[in-house]
């Protein structure tokens, strides 16, 4: 257990890497704890000297008579304070989810720090101004997440001293081998090591329910990063984690619902009925990261989640678009195997051909998205489990799709490779 905070103009600091400013005057640095002997004096420090910064200090006593008794220090837990006082960085906060985290965490009233880059969106789309517009309520670091160096750097010359809770929305947007390993773990990693620095006690990740069943770079990148999560809880006990794993988002089942309305048949893998999922839409899965944040029994937890309703299978999608659009249902079903062939195929070519190491990558994402459900695997039975995979929200995919039969795709884009 280690602590560090500021009051009154001293720096309580326990552990390099916790320290955290405050706006002090005269600030000096000496070690409160653990304390190696007992003090040579007598303190009792008064309520208003245990706050700095909102972080406090329990009393450290000592009566005139006996030997000092030293509790250990403790910092308010930033669930006991108002929305308003509590700082919560997000990194992500321009993708397809962290920009409905902001929005939430905004509306209920947190204190957000939400770090982009200068070029956000898909294909760096977006400049600055379109970025703080999109982030509108909370205050926008523009930062380098995959260099701590200048996150951190950033972060400080920001004015940022003090961070609650880091909530990371941040994923590769290709899913490719080394662009995985740099986003879904160092860059997550840094923002872990940026946030600790300035004293968050608590983070939450966006992750993936696919991770279950890791056969692909980006789920191998993202479980190694929940395991660091994990042991730094281990480590510290006032440090805590929520990492969230959520199914199927809407965007990515939305790709074929203008075709089908122009009269196109829905494609789909075998007989459409390999794999399912509870899709959910970005507002309700922004709502469960917010509830993360300060929910107890979210507290050291792996949430997986799923929308409303009954989990759905390819087949049962596209007969619900061919109903939505009031036309016969035609599907065109491609047998799995044409993806394995052509997976194997990259596979081979890329062990001469390092610049083909993505394509097959691309190809295996593909295919597992095609054969495995986006639901709870059930330890006890090896097979994916609708009934194990918790439900949240109210949004439904028939309303998704009803909305993109009126008013098209935007929002809803897929990444740079078009594939989540
Ligand atoms: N698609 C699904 O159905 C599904 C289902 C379950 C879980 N998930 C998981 O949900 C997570 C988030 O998905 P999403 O769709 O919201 O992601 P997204 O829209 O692709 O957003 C990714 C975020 O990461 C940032 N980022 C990516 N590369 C970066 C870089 N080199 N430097 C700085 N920032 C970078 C992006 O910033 P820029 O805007 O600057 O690019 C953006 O803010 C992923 O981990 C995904 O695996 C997805």
């Amino acid at each position: 257990m280690s602590i560090s905070s500021i009051s009154c103009g001293y720096t309580f600091k326990l552990s390099k890497s916790q320290a955290f400013r405050g706006n002090t005057h005269n600030s000096s640095q000496f070690q409160a704890n653990p304390f190696p002997y007992p003090l040579p004096f007598h303190l009792s420090l008064s309520k208003s000297q245990k706050y700095s910064k909102n972080k406090l200090f329990s009393s450290i006593t000592a009566s005139s008579s006996e030997t000092p008794t030293v509790e250990t220090p403790k910092k308010q837990s930033f669930r006991s304070k108002n929305p308003k006082d509590i700082n919560v960085l997000v990194v992500g906060s321009t993708g397809y989810i962290g920009k409905f985290v902001v929005k939430e965490l905004v509306k209920r009233g947190f204190n957000v720090i939400a770090v982009a880059r200068e070029k956000s969106g898909i294909r760096g789309k977006f400049g600055k101004d379109d970025t703080l517009t999109q982030l509108t309520g909370a205050t926008v670091c523009f930062s380098d997440v995959t260099s701590l160096d200048v996150l951190e750097r950033n972060l400080e010359n920001f004015g940022v001293d003090s961070i609650d809770v880091v909530v990371s929305c941040l994923a590769s947007r290709n899913g490719g081998v080394k662009d995985s390993w740099l986003i879904d773990y160092e860059a997550t990693k840094n923002s872990l090591l940026a946030g600790r620095k300035l004293g968050a006690d608590h983070f939450v990740l966006l992750s993936a329910i696919c991770v279950q069943k890791p056969l692909l770079e980006f789920q191998r990148a993202k479980l190694k990063f929940e395991a660091e999560l994990m042991q730094e809880a281990e480590k510290d006990e006032g440090f805590t984690y929520s990492i969230v794993r959520p199914t199927a988002f809407f965007k990515s089942l939305g790709g074929q619902v203008e075709l089908v309305k122009d009269g196109k048949p829905y494609v789909m893998f075998g007989d459409g009925k390999l794999c399912a999922c509870k899709p959910m839409s970005e507002p309700d899965l922004a709502s469960f990261i917010v509830d993360s944040v300060l929910d107890e029994d979210k507290v050291n937890q792996i949430l997986p989640i799923g929308g409303p309703g009954k989990a759905l299978t390819p087949l049962e999608q596209g007969e619900m678009l061919f109903r939505l659009v009031g036309k016969e249902p035609k599907f065109i079903k491609v047998p799995i195997e044409i993806m394995d062939f052509a997976i194997g195929v990259l596979d081979f070519l890329a062990k001469f051909v390092p610049s083909l190491e993505d394509a097959a990558e691309f190809g295996k994402i593909g295919r597992y998205y095609a054969a495995e459900s986006m639901l709870v695997l059930d330890p006890e039975t090896g097979e994916y489990s609708a009934e194990k995979t918790p439900s949240y929200g109210r949004d439904t995919l028939e309303d998704f799709f009803q909305k993109v039969l009126t008013e098209g795709m935007e929002g809803q884009e897929l990444g740079e490779q078009t594939i989540f």
